[in-house]
């Protein structure tokens, strides 16, 4: 009998060593381990030994019966722990969206006036965010005891010199253009800049400018208000109405600010434009000779004009949003509409 538990018991373990799902694993149970299977049968057997032969056979079977159901034990956990790692699909789950990114407003304004004026000629010239005091100020004529120079708050860096800042705008690249280039000169000069004002929804410490350039000979402020125009109709639309205010800059004169009507009540008068109509876009004027003189050109022999605007601003007029500070919000729901 001996013999008959080991030949089943070698059976067993070769069955059971093939086994890798839980299908075959049931059939082995069934073939094997029910009450009318071959083990079972031979605990049958045993009760019919004669008693001097029972505890030797008897202890053979049971240590058979224990290392099969122990192996069984071990492939049914196994294959049960593989049937949890699987990934499960749960098809009631919500499908996960892609975000799309896309160009922010600021820049797709940005985009829009380079492209604007490159098809007027300008090319596009970049400076330092983190400028000297002169060429933000003194190459611009802004005198030391100037109370211009009151119109900008402005963040100053800690430095040895004393006389480093954050650009308040975008003019000092003007200076450093006209330093390296001769005339012709016919630029665009796009960045940030910075003030130390307050946050409200017209003004913000941090914004982005485009400022504009052009010198050359016999430059006249008719050439400067048809530049303005060709940009008011490309940028708002033909019909677009603007009219232009003398202002002052120290950079320029004579210096003017230019206006459109108000996209918000169509010139009738609103909130956002204070009742007058009118929305001011950009600063303008004739280079001051001064300017001109600073940066090495004669104020005899050229003249040209400048001008600088807030994108912000043109962004706000372009897609009729009366709160700056959507813009540097980052709000995604905000952002996803343009
Ligand atoms: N720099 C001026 C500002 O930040 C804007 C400006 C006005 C630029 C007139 C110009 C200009 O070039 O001619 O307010």
């Amino acid at each position: 009998m001996i013999q008959e538990i080991n030949n089943l018991k070698a059976e067993m373990l070769g069955k059971l060593e093939i086994i890798n799902n839980a299908k075959d694993l049931e059939q082995f149970r069934l073939d094997y381990l029910v009450k009318k299977g071959p083990l079972q049968a031979l605990f049958d057997k045993l009760k019919t030994l004669p008693n001097t032969e029972k505890p030797l056979i008897g202890k053979e079977l049971n240590v058979c019966r224990k290392t099969i159901e122990e192996k069984f034990g071990d492939i049914k956990q196994s294959l049960e722990s593989q049937v949890s790692s699987e990934p499960t699909i749960d098809l009631t789950l919500p499908g996960r969206r892609s975000f799309k990114g896309s160009y922010h407003p600021i820049y797709q304004t940005l985009d829009k006036m380079v492209e604007i004026f490159a098809n007027l000629g300008f090319t596009v010239a970049n400076g330092p965010d983190i400028e000297d005091d002169y060429h933000n100020f003194d190459a611009l004529n802004f005198q030391a005891d100037h109370p211009a120079r009151d119109m900008q708050d402005t963040f100053f860096i800690k430095s040895d010199r004393n006389d480093v800042l954050l650009r308040t705008h975008t003019s000092p690249v003007q200076v450093r253009v006209m330093q390296l280039q001769k005339p012709p000169i016919r630029t665009i000069m796009p960045g940030r800049v910075y003030r130390n004002e307050a946050i409200s929804s017209r003004s913000l410490a941090e914004f982005h400018q485009i400022e504009g350039l052009y010198i050359d000979k016999n430059v006249t402020f008719a050439e400067l208000k048809a530049t303005m125009m060709v940009f008011a109709q490309k940028m708002y639309g033909e019909n677009i109405k603007f009219r232009f205010r003398p202002s002052f800059f120290p950079f320029t004169e004579p210096s003017a600010e230019m206006d459109i009507t108000c996209y918000l009540c169509n010139g009738k008068g609103c909130r956002v434009c204070k009742h007058s109509g009118w929305l001011e876009v950009v600063g303008c004027g004739m280079v001051h000779p001064n300017v001109l003189k600073n940066c090495g050109i004669d104020p005899e022999e050229y003249s040209g004009y400048a001008f600088g605007f807030g994108i912000e601003r043109v962004t706000m007029l372009r897609i009729g949003i009366d709160d700056i500070r959507l813009l540097h919000e980052n709000n995604y729901k905000f952002l996803s509409q343009f």
